[in-house]
């Protein structure tokens, strides 16, 4: 999937943009507070319904309007596959009101969940502060590899959701204090089933992600010779889930909640035997960050499950030239489309491969031009 036409109105400082010629490699240039990562933003919010900043969807919406909409047409085939043919896509829109409300459209149909949406356009996020998936708490983590078993195994989402909802209840029950096994038993025997698939699903993910996570780190910093993934599934590996449920009763009837599960999943990055997020300098982190979400990429493509849209912000930011080419490089490879953002031009046409032709855009206080076609 890849996104040809986009139409902005009101996210922050974008009052109305429309651009209708969208390429394979998307650079949008210009100053401090123009607009560039709105323009992201935007394309975020087309795919997810949210900004990637954590900021409220109220700070979203231009001060002076009510609402913040943004269309889009997908195609099957990314521009960026240059021997693929381009298909007319989908329409999608979303509209975003000041009372968090959200409208959601595809193909001229109203839609009620955002994972319908998500279908629609996988994308990945680099920014500046994308090495937090490695220092910050495991649920980054956790919805980073839920992405990934969501786009390659159409049951997880449903056995994700019932999942939840019977740790609410379970949790619920538990905080009631004063039950017996029994009263829990029907909850705790949905919770085993259920979190039971969800951990299969996404260890059968990680075994094959693990690889390509290896395969592009040896290119990105082959100086980082002892890296390794190691997934973590919230319980006692020695123990399938009903047995940790029944080991736990005590203790979870104790404290009022249900301690293990899926829901403390993690994903552990280790560097020579010790975590990546207490050894590995800033940069390096910024690395393997990148590492890990092209390699998501890289799966999905050899998968055949589609392409994912990359939302690149500030990609100089903790990277050597060196290395924002072999980002580059590597991304150029998947033939993902690539929105990317940069202050001046100049610092995108000197990292990225020059056979590949880039479509520029020019923006200025708030107003998308296009720029120049190399
Ligand atoms: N809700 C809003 N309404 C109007 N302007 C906003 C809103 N939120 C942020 N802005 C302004 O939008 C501009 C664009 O921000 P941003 O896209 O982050 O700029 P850039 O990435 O180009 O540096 C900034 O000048 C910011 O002050
Ligand atoms: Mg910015």
């Amino acid at each position: 999937m890849a996104l040809t036409q986009l139409q902005i109105s009101n996210v922050r400082n974008l009052l109305h943009v429309k651009l209708s010629n969208l390429q394979g490699v998307n650079v949008f240039f210009g100053c401090n507070g123009s607009g560039k990562t709105s323009v992201l933003e935007s394309i975020h919010l087309l795919g997810m319904a949210r900004s990637f900043r954590g900021s409220s969807v109220k700070s979203l919406i231009n001060h002076s309007a009510s609402c913040c909409t943004v269309f889009g047409t997908t195609a099957v085939d990314s521009p960026a596959a240059k021997e693929g043919v381009t298909r007319a896509g989908v329409p999608i829109g979303v509209q975003r009101n000041r009372s968090g409300e959200a409208q959601i459209k595809i193909g001229g149909k109203q839609v009620r969940t955002v994972a319908e949406l998500a279908g629609q356009l996988p994308l990945q996020i680099i920014t500046a502060d994308s090495f937090g998936l490695l220092t910050g708490a495991p649920g980054a983590r956790r919805q980073y590899l839920d992405w990934g078993v969501f786009h390659v195994e159409h049951q997880f989402f449903g056995q994700w959701q019932r999942f939840q909802r019977s740790m609410k209840q379970r949790n619920n029950l538990l905080r009631r204090g004063k039950i017996t096994d029994e009263e829990l038993s029907a909850w705790t025997r949905d919770l085993a089933q259920t979190g039971t698939a969800i951990n299969e699903h996404r260890k059968a993910y990680f075994e094959i992600l693990a690889p390509c996570f290896k395969e592009i780190m040896a290119k990105l910093a082959p100086s980082l010779v002892e890296l390794e993934l190691l997934y973590r599934q919230g319980w006692d590996r020695q123990l399938t889930y009903s047995e940790a449920l029944q080991q736990g009763f005590v203790s979870d009837t104790e404290q009022g909640y249900t301690h293990s599960g899926p829901q403390r999943a993690d994903i552990r990055v280790m560097s020579a035997g010790h975590l990546a997020a207490e050894t590995l300098s800033r940069g390096q982190q910024k690395l393997v960050v990148c590492g890990l979400k092209l390699a998501q990429g890289m799966l999905m493509a050899r998968l055949g499950v589609g392409k994912c849209t990359y939302l690149i912000d500030d990609l100089p930011s903790e990277l050597d030239n060196a290395h924002s080419i072999l980002v580059c490089e590597l991304l150029a490879s998947l033939k993902s489309q690539v929105f990317i953002t940069c202050i001046d031009q100049r610092e995108i046409r000197s990292v990225w491969p020059p056979s590949e032709g880039l479509a520029m855009f020019h923006v200025e206080q708030g107003v998308v031009n296009g720029y120049a076609e190399q």
